[in-house]
């Protein structure tokens, strides 16, 4: 059934922040997605209502059992000025997905869509234009029983929120430095890494905190198992360019399915580059590197785009890729992905949809 959407308009507007020094998640818009399910009435109450605080009992189930799941997409203004979303259904999808692993019921993807683009529209003039920006968007949904007892709740609230955005790295699209850790993991399988849920990104803080402290931007996680084969960033999926082709890990349980790596694997394909979706170790990746043949590395997410990583660092050993620099490659594929993202180039994927 059709539910129609609630509109309570903010009687202030925030003051736009200048689009040179947007930075990552810091500002967020006048309005905000709302939708909440109990087990009479379902999903219910979708609205668009000020952007404001929430209120929440102590013993709200979030805080204590992490039930909690989320989703990170953008808008863009394509060269035309309209405002438009990069597959949204994909990560509406992964919503759905993330949803079903930690008991959230699902909910209707096309009325979340329609909720989105509701919100989009009352916000279009939130959609940064400066090069490089977008409206970030943060749907997600937390588990909202009063209760300490270790079950599903039976209440949750789905919002959805924007925030303009610039790069997620300081960098820029300069080459980041990656440490690869042996000592800690971010998830196995079987486990809920190959899901948006917020006790993924938790589980990831020590030990990017302790790659910082060694001048590192992000730690590369290996499997839980033998911490031998690369996964992921934990922000973003990673490729490897070796002997002219590009190896990326398989979706196989324990690493998140990125719309940004499916979206580059089929633009790779298309260029004529050949592409291996197979388990890589990090000793493949030094030896190739030894030998001379580990071109480009760059990792992918919707936050990320494309992010070349310039230096690696295993063991005692550093890996400078590329002399340190963004290679042809991954610039080749950064401005294609984000050429279609922004009206420049032809979306003849039908990728792009209107707001
Ligand atoms: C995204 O790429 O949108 C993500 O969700 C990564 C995020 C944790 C910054």
């Amino acid at each position: 059934m059709e539910m129609s959407i609630r509109i309570v308009k903010s009687q202030e507007k925030k003051t736009k922040p200048r689009e040179d020094s947007l930075g990552f998640g810091k500002i967020f818009t006048d309005h905000m997605f709302v939708m909440d399910y109990n087990p009479d009435k379902g999903w219910h109450d979708p609205r668009v209502v000020p952007y404001g605080k929430i209120e929440c009992d102590p013993s709200t189930m979030v805080f204590h059992y992490g039930q909690a799941i989320f989703e990170g997409m953008k808008a863009y203004l394509n060269d035309k000025g309209e405002p438009v979303l990069f597959r949204p259904m994909e990560n509406i999808k992964r919503l759905n997905m993330s949803a079903r692993r930690v008991c959230i019921p699902e909910f209707d993807e096309d009325q979340l869509l329609k909720g989105l683009k509701v919100l989009l529209d009352i916000e279009r003039d939130w959609i940064p234009k400066a090069e490089g920006t977008s409206l970030y968007i943060r749907p997600f949904i937390i588990a909202t029983d009063s209760c300490l007892g270790v079950n599903p709740s039976k209440t949750y609230k789905l919002m959805i929120i924007l925030s303009p955005v610039g790069a997620y790295y300081a960098e820029g699209i300069k080459p980041i430095k990656i440490y690869v850790t042996e000592e800690y993991v971010r998830a196995s399988k079987g486990g809920v890494g190959h899901i948006k849920t917020a006790g993924n990104y938790a589980a990831s803080l020590y030990a990017a905190k302790e790659a910082s402290d060694k001048g590192y931007t992000q730690v590369l996680w290996l499997d839980s198992k033998h911490h031998k084969y690369v996964e992921e960033v934990g922000t973003m999926n990673i490729f490897f360019k070796i002997d002219g082709k590009l190896i990326t890990p398989p979706l196989e349980g324990s690493i998140l399915p990125g719309i940004t790596r499916a979206s580059v694997i089929e633009l790779a394909s298309d260029m004529g580059i050949s592409i291996e979706e197979r388990p890589i170790s990090i000793q493949e990746v030094y030896d190739a590197h030894s030998e001379g043949r580990l071109e480009e590395v760059f990792g992918t997410g919707t936050a990320a785009v494309i992010s070349p990583v310039g230096t690696l660092c295993w063991r005692d050993n550093v890996i400078e890729v590329n002399n340190g620099q963004m290679g042809d490659l991954s610039r080749k594929i950064y401005d294609t992905i984000t050429g279609i993202q922004y009206g420049k180039l032809e979306d003849k994927w039908g990728w792009i949809q209107r707001i």
